[in-house]
């Protein structure tokens, strides 16, 4: 799984979200402006069942809006501002759709798509994103992830070839995901909170010839402390300092 790409990779959580509001095409850009390796984003169903990028369950804190994202139609979210709750130099950023994200930088960064349909676990998110990564042929260039094994298990059905890493929460929440649940499924690799990983666990991950993917890391320490350790990569609100930190800022 992607030979060809800097160790760690370097993704940019929700896009640059230090410097620009989470979850745009903002964010995104400027990831990918900045040189981050990938981006992670969010995705989730509109209420006409449209793939929509956004990380809350409901549209209060990101937007001037109110509501959860699953009772509100497409076109109801397209009229709301995403930006100006970062900052008002971003007013008028929109959420953005998938397709939209996968046309604007699909080609210039690899995806973490999170299947975030934990509220709506019985949705056909896992489908339509399948549909949006193969229309735009995507699917060396994409990794699913999600708290909800069953949406990579249903991901692995649909689009084999399209690599899976297994969120786990922090802490004791995370401990079943870290070990036998991540050991005896089928995924690529495991994406463990920054609290739970040690060299022991980069290791165990390694013998099983898979990945570990971090997040969320922020701290110039600790990006350089998780590439000794042999860390495969990052997920960071800042992938400008990851540059710098480890080394391969311009
Ligand atoms: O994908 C890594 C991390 O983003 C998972 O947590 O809450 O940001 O979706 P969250």
């Amino acid at each position: 799984m992607w030979p060809d790409h800097p160790f760690p990779v370097i993704f940019a959580h929700r896009g640059a979200s230090a410097h620009a509001p989470e979850n745009t095409l903002a964010a995104f850009e400027l990831a990918a402006q900045q040189g981050a390796d990938a981006i992670e984003l969010d995705a989730k169903l509109s209420a006409d069942g449209q793939v929509v990028v956004i990380h809350d369950t409901t549209v209060d804190r990101t937007t001037d809006g109110h509501g959860r994202v699953a009772d509100l139609p497409l076109a109801a979210l397209r009229e709301l501002d995403a930006g100006s709750f970062f900052s008002q130099t971003f007013r008028g950023e929109r959420i953005p759709t998938l397709d939209e994200v996968f046309a604007a930088v699909g080609k210039k960064v690899l995806i973490n798509v999170e299947l975030t349909n934990y509220k709506t676990p019985r949705d056909r998110l896992v489908g339509k994103v399948v549909e949006l990564v193969e229309r735009h042929a995507l699917q060396a260039r994409v990794i699913f992830s999600s708290f909800f094994p069953k949406n990579l298990s249903q991901a692995a059905r649909l689009l084999p070839e399209t690599p899976r890493g297994l969120l786990a929460l922090p802490g004791v929440l995370g401990w079943w995901s870290r070990s036998f649940g991540f050991t005896f499924g089928a995924y690529q690799a495991l994406h463990p909170h920054l609290s739970n990983v040690t060299p022991q666990q980069v290791g165990r991950v390694h013998r099983l010839g898979r990945r570990i993917h971090v997040w969320t890391v922020n701290a110039a320490d600790d990006m350089r402390r998780l590439k000794s350790w042999g860390v495969d990569g990052i997920f960071t609100d800042d992938p400008q300092l990851a540059l710098q930190a480890l080394g391969r800022a311009e």
